[in-house]
């Protein structure tokens, strides 16, 4: 029963299949699901129909961009990513027989099935290029439009989906981590831990703020957590340690939960390796997966280029608090219907 899937005991191991490991999915691509012929036939069809509709991404609907014959191959994906691994990989997206702006479109429509396509940030991209324009990473600045290996982080919304259009010339692999597995290893080996970890931490707005806004969260997201029963993992560390300087104590309890976090995060036989290609489409469950990326390095005329989608889905099992709520607090669903479960939510509990 679709209902009962994904629900777990809080304090108990999770035994299913988000728990995984680099073994489960060596980098052979094996497990990567080429998209099918007929989806490629469904979005051909369905193109010049959303093109015509001159819609905005976030108006995009499922509607707008039918695709019948794909029906079991998506409904596929999308249990790889609510109840299975909590990713899928996809290749072959027909990049190549449309321009730029057909491919992103395609790309916006293809994803409309897996969630309303989401604000990413204050200057109001719901499409956004991940390309290195040289910028670092710190308290101004988030990474994407940087070249740096970006610690391992959950993004805003359900998912996220990341369209390769070009590789680097070196580097540039995605990486990524079960939370679950990260969860099982507190549970197993530093119990003591968990309390902490339930409680959770300020996290810094970057400049993803109005002037005048509080520089970091008044209240606390929980790096675990289990709303309607179903375990949730949000864990951004740089973004807890930046919130110091503003004035914000970190425990020394706090700060050894964070490492162990970070020890488990490191271990080799976590981590999945996934070097996407051309045409590859990757989406992640932001509250089940952590996701990284290693540095690297564009040459003259040959510059990596992913394009990046926020996904927001009421209907997912898992709607927890996240990045959403420290950039665009407006925006988010979960502090608009449950932020008074969050300990410091202004007006809540
Ligand atoms: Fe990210």
């Amino acid at each position: 029963m679709l209902n009962n899937l994904g629900r777990i005991s809080p304090g108990r191991p999770i035994a299913d299949a988000t728990v995984w490991g680099r073994d489960d999915f060596l980098d052979d691509r094996s497990w990567v699901r080429p998209i099918p012929d007929v989806l490629i036939d469904d979005i051909d069809r369905a193109l010049p129909r959303l093109r015509a509709a001159g819609l905005a991404p976030k108006e995009v609907r499922p509607a707008h961009f039918p695709l019948p014959g794909a029906a079991a191959f998506l409904a596929d994906v999308i249990d790889a990513v609510e109840v299975g691994p909590g990713f899928g990989l996809l290749s072959g997206f027909p990049i190549e027989r449309y321009s730029e702006a057909d491919a992103k479109l395609a790309y916006i429509g293809l994803m409309s099935h897996f969630g309303q396509i989401a604000i990413q940030n204050r200057i109001g991209e719901y499409v956004v290029d991940v390309s290195d324009k040289g910028n670092g990473l710190g308290p101004q600045a988030r990474g994407h439009y940087g070249n740096k290996e970006l610690p391992f982080h959950a993004d805003g919304a359900n998912s996220v989906a990341l369209l390769c259009l070009k590789t680097a010339p070196s580097g540039g692999c995605s990486l990524l981590v079960s939370g679950a597995t990260i969860y099982n290893a507190v549970l197993n080996e530093r119990p003591d831990l968990l309390p902490i970890l339930e409680r959770g931490f300020h996290h810094h707005r970057r400049e993803e703020r109005d002037p005048g806004d509080p520089t970091y969260t008044p209240w606390r997201t929980p790096v675990f957590a289990y709303y309607d029963d179903r375990f949730h993992i949000v864990y951004i560390r740089p973004s807890i340690d930046y919130c110091a300087a503003e004035g914000v104590e970190i425990t020394a309890a706090e700060t050894a939960a964070l490492d162990f976090i970070d020890s488990v995060i490191a271990r080799p036989e976590n981590r999945v390796s996934m070097a996407l290609e051309p045409g590859d489409l990757q989406i992640v469950n932001n509250f089940l997966v952590l996701h990284s990326r290693t540095a690297f390095e564009d040459h003259p005329g040959h510059a990596r280029h992913l394009v990046r989608l926020w996904l927001d889905n009421p209907a997912s099992l898992r709607n927890g608090p996240g990045k959403m709520d420290w950039y665009m607090p407006e925006h988010s669903r979960f502090l608009r219907e449950r932020g008074a479960l969050l300990e410091g939510f202004p007006g809540g509990a």
